[in-house]
């Protein structure tokens, strides 16, 4: 088979930009905005509600022309220094822009932003507004009181930084949620507290705060009426939810899913990302009892050495992971496996390494991601002795990406025959008698049918593997409407 770039919804690298996507067609007089986002699904989601709020504070509309936008937008990542670099090189050219065209609004935010503050602005004074992931919110009125200044002289302008983490604010002032067809992203909480020594997050996106329970049931009960039919639960740390219910009392993870899982039309329960200290026995119990929950987890680990994932601050060892994949494993026996890994983390030795390598091939993965490590200032990491010389953690990147490629190619393979459980998204670009859906797996599943079906689940059977991420099979059973 031929092997395709091959990147599950579960997780997108970091190191991706993409643009978010207009819904409207070009107007000269209507006012547009661009963004670019870099980083993750939380920074996608991010950029999605940026684009819902100042559509309906001031109207813009989105475009994929910056040449044709009145506002910038930088949804920025520092996960990785190569992702921070971007960010100056992307401003370069916005300032060219922004000469031609002196009216144009420049903003910043995500994680570089919270990171660097009003640096961003000492580096590129251009840059108009400046916030944070938990202050995006505010951009309709930072953008109010950039068009209040604009005629002031400049010692007179009050500089637009807003990075600040006002708790759960947010939430309460964000309009709907990210709907792409039949799935939808719902965030249930926001930072992470678990302070890994390499990461950066819990400092550029601030400590786990999560939603309130019955925003969460509502907003996921109004996706369902409107015909979705697959959620994807997002926040940095998500078994770490904790959300307060009606009557004061706290709601975990498992408890969520329980609850989530009973809303008619919720036929597909998705999450991303999980951490291993707080994969409960419950949580595994949820997916023995839960059919919704998919047969397909991302739960990064980030080495398979347990000497690494002490000085990671981890706070697990091995042992604790495979045991928990184990016994999910026993209630789960399909279940596909995936996770990250941070190769050439300081002191990492070829031994160490060799224990990763064996790892993955011992846990049966499915497709992971793996990094070279990136020292992030500010972290505790990056105070370590670092002494593996670069060429060498590339080397070792290499073959771990190797071993990777070959599991999830693996994986694909082994599908062949077996039944898959696929939501029904759309009728082929190609061939009107086709249509096409997405396994648990997250493989692209395509059978004949009718486009009547589209939107409801149907049991599969694979007859032919046609590229890594893509499957064709038949029918063997078209679900009812779950609604
Ligand atoms: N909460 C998420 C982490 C988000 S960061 C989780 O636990 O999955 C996504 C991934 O980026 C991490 O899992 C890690 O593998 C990688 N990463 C984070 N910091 C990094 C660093 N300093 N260098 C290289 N990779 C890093
Ligand atoms: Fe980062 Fe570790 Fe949290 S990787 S996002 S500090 S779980």
């Amino acid at each position: 088979m031929t092997v395709q770039t091959f990147i599950p919804s579960a997780v997108k690298a970091a190191s991706e930009n993409t643009v978010t996507q207009p819904t409207h067609t070009s107007d000269v007089s209507i006012k547009k905005l661009y963004i670019e986002t870099q980083g993750c699904q939380m920074n996608e989601y991010d950029s999605h509600r940026m684009a819902d709020l100042l559509g309906d504070s001031h109207g813009y509309v989105l475009t994929d022309n910056p040449n044709d936008a009145d506002i910038l937008l930088m949804n920025t990542c520092s996960i990785r220094e190569k992702a921070q670099e971007k960010v100056f090189s992307g401003l370069g050219r916005w300032r060219k822009l922004k000469e031609q065209n002196p009216d144009l609004v420049i903003g910043v935010g995500g994680c570089v932003a919270s990171q660097e503050g009003d640096n961003i602005q000492k580096r590129a004074p251009y840059v108009d507004m400046v916030f944070g992931p938990q202050t995006l919110h505010r951009l309709p009125q930072m953008l109010d009181q950039h068009q209040a200044q604009i005629e002031k002289p400049k010692k007179e302008k009050i500089k637009l930084v807003d990075i600040s983490f006002p708790d759960i604010e947010k939430f309460d002032f964000l309009p709907e949620p990210r709907v792409e067809g039949f799935k939808a992203f719902v965030s249930i909480m926001e930072g992470c507290s678990k302070y890994c020594s390499f990461c950066v997050v819990p400092y550029t996106r601030g400590e786990e705060v999560s939603r309130p329970l019955d925003d969460v049931l509502a907003e996921i009960a109004g996706l369902a009426e409107k015909g979705v039919r697959e959620i994807s639960l997002l926040g940095q740390n998500v078994n770490g939810y904790r959300g307060e219910t009606f009557e004061d009392e706290i709601c975990t993870f498992p408890e969520l899913l329980r609850l989530v899982a009973e809303i008619p039309g919720i036929g597909r329960l998705r999450y991303t990302t999980s951490h291993p200290l707080e994969f409960s026995d419950d949580l595994i119990q949820c997916y023995r009892d839960l059919p919704q929950m998919v047969s397909h987890l991302h739960l990064p680990v980030q080495s398979g050495s347990n000497d690494v994932l002490q000085a990671m601050k981890r706070n697990h060892t091995i042992d604790v992971y495979i045991n928990k994949i184990a016994k999910l494993r026993k209630v789960r026996p399909d279940m596909h496996l995936s996770s990250d890994f941070i190769i050439g983390f300081p002191g990492e030795t070829d031994e160490h390494f060799a224990e990763t390598l064996q790892f993955i091939k011992d846990l049966d993965f499915d497709h992971s991601y793996s990094f070279v490590y990136s020292k992030r200032p500010g972290t505790p990491a990056s105070d370590l002795p670092d002494s593996t010389p670069d060429q060498v953690k590339k080397d070792r990147l290499a073959q771990v990406q190797e071993v990777i490629k070959q599991s999830s190619i693996h994986k694909t393979d082994a599908m062949l025959g077996k039944v898959e459980r696929v939501l029904i998204e759309k009728v082929s670009d190609k061939d009107p008698n086709v249509l096409v859906g997405t396994a648990d797996n997250t493989r692209l599943v395509t059978f004949i049918g009718d486009a009547t079906w589209i939107g409801r689940f149907a049991e599969i059977e694979i007859t032919e593997i046609k590229t890594l991420n893509l499957v064709y099979g038949e029918l063997l059973n078209l679900e009812p409407d779950v609604a």
